[in-house]
């Protein structure tokens, strides 16, 4: 059977990632967290003082961009890829409340986002992909043949978030990331270079109200649709 691109975007903490990741596994597709890489950016800047603290300097941080080597590399008992900044493994350190509150600055910026859609777009080539983010479906495959775009309110979505963060340890309250969920909508949305929108084609899915397999499940019929009509 033909292969499709699936791209799925969305607000922040949506739960995006696992139902694509689900879906990647279950039709043998590759899986494609394009959030993992403006957060292993993100980190790059943070390490390097580019951002954090008082100040930022980000003609430095563009100018960095060729030190920054991104690569997938797939973990077998996982299923599904992990994040690599300049080969060392960065999936845990990507994850903090500090990352998220710098990352949405970081993907303002022309040059990453250029760096970032260049490298997604060639990933994307073969087909069989499922890829998740904030502009897949608008800029980096607008002719997707499937095309999701997932809300929920922000309440919900922070509490799910919260609660992850404190499954991993970290030490944070509800509202902070609350206000952090909230910023991030505010700058993804209204920024200069792909902002975040859904695709005129995109399906709008809102799961504020829906457990994990019921998502997942919707999800899968969409993908099955398309594909049988290839
Ligand atoms: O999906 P996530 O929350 O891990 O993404 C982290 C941030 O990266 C998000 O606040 C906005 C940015 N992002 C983006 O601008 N474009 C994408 N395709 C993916 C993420």
């Amino acid at each position: 059977m033909k292969k499709i691109t699936i791209a799925i975007d969305g607000y922040s903490s949506t739960g995006k990632s696992t139902i694509a990741k689900q879906l990647a596994m279950v039709l043998g597709y590759v899986y494609v967290d394009t959030g993992a890489m403006y957060r292993a950016v993100t980190l790059f800047a943070l390490r390097n003082g580019f951002v954090g603290g008082m100040s930022e300097n980000i003609p430095a941080l563009v100018g960095s961009l060729h030190k920054i080597e991104l690569t997938f590399t797939y973990n077998e008992d996982l299923g599904y890829s992990e994040m690599y900044l300049n080969a060392k493994n960065v999936e845990k350190e990507i994850r903090t409340l500090e990352v998220s509150k710098y990352v949405s600055r970081v993907a303002e910026i022309k040059e990453v986002r250029h760096k970032l859609v260049d490298m997604q777009k060639k990933m994307g080539k073969g087909k069989g992909i499922v890829m998740d983010g904030r502009d897949i479906g608008t800029v980096v495959f607008p002719d997707a043949e499937l095309k999701v775009f997932m809300t929920a309110s922000p309440d919900k979505r922070a509490y799910r978030r919260y609660k992850e963060l404190l499954d991993k340890g970290e030490k944070v309250t509800y509202e902070e990331v609350l206000e952090n969920v909230r910023y991030r909508d505010d700058i993804d949305s209204s920024r200069e270079f792909s902002p975040l929108r859904k695709a005129k084609d995109a399906i709008g899915f809102d799961n504020s109200d829906m457990g994990l397999k019921e998502q997942f499940e919707r999800m899968h019929n969409f993908a099955l649709r398309v594909i049988e009509k290839q």
